[in-house]
């Protein structure tokens, strides 16, 4: 299974911090955004990466990465989207990579506290479908929201004003070559993009959509407080159990943590 990182798109909901840099190159606490989708990729043991970039400083992706030797990478494949056309869009330059294997692909701005590894080897010996990853949240109108029906996904909501469900479709999915002639067929939403939530809601009306529930924590980091908190969340891996955070400017964050 070959990995893609979606790292294109404008960043316009974190203005001015993007209006000279790419979102995907801010810091999240000790690194920058994208090494953490590139490292999660890596930890599922996927080794083919393909990063799209796009919108401002795409040549900054590889003097900061290179060929991802910091990963354990012998090399790193990059593309980019102009514009901005939508999670499906920037997907679809992801074709001629993909060559008929299949894939894993993460946004760049997802981050995801454990590794996903048992999920990418169940995808990757059925080989066939689609496979979306579910997190309960608590404000599931900022995301995907499925429509869960028993144990069956019936349908796929993005951004609902009045959720079905208390679970976000976060930003991990794995495809089988289909994917890329289902993106041939959509029309752009109202937004203006091609919507992976259209591509997802593809698969379930042919009746080949699996999902699994994460383990552990996930963040987004596109918008003020996603991005706040998913620096939080990752500080918090590094100094330790939340009720012990007592110093320093962790101090505050606490409560955000005990939310989890
Ligand atoms: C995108 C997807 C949405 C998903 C989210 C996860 O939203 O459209 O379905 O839940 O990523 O981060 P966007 O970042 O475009 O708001």
């Amino acid at each position: 299974m070959k990995g893609i990182v979606l790292a294109g798109g404008l960043g316009s909901r974190l203005n001015p911090l993007t209006k000279v840099t790419n979102k995907h190159l801010l810091p999240v606490y000790n690194r920058p955004m994208i090494y953490f989708p590139i490292q999660a990729l890596v930890d599922a043991g996927i080794s083919e990466i393909l990063i799209v970039t796009g919108g401002n400083s795409a040549g900054d992706f590889l003097r900061l990465l290179g060929n991802g030797k910091q990963f354990g990478l012998k090399h790193l494949d990059y593309t980019y989207q102009e514009g901005e056309g939508g999670i499906a869009a920037a997907l679809s330059l992801a074709e001629y990579f993909a060559d008929n294997d299949p894939i894993c692909v993460i946004l760049g701005d997802n981050i995801y506290e454990k590794p996903f590894r048992t999920s990418a080897d169940d995808f990757k010996s059925r080989g066939r479908g689609a496979k979306i990853h579910l997190k309960k949240v608590q404000n599931p109108q900022r995301f995907g929201v499925p429509i869960i029906s028993g144990d069956r996904i019936v349908k796929i909501e993005e951004k609902p004003k009045v959720p079905q469900s208390d679970y976000a479709v976060t930003g991990l999915y794995m495809y089988d070559p289909a994917v890329f002639e289902i993106i041939k067929t959509l029309k752009p939403s109202g937004r203006g993009e091609l919507e992976i939530t259209d591509v997802n809601n593809a698969y379930i009306q042919r009746g080949e959509m699996t999902y699994d529930i994460i383990d552990g924590w996930w963040s987004d980091a596109g918008t003020f407080d996603s991005l706040i908190r998913t620096n939080i969340l990752v500080a918090s891996q590094h100094e330790g159990n939340p009720e012990e955070m007592h110093q320093g400017v962790l101090q505050d964050s606490a409560s955000i943590l005990r939310a989890q």
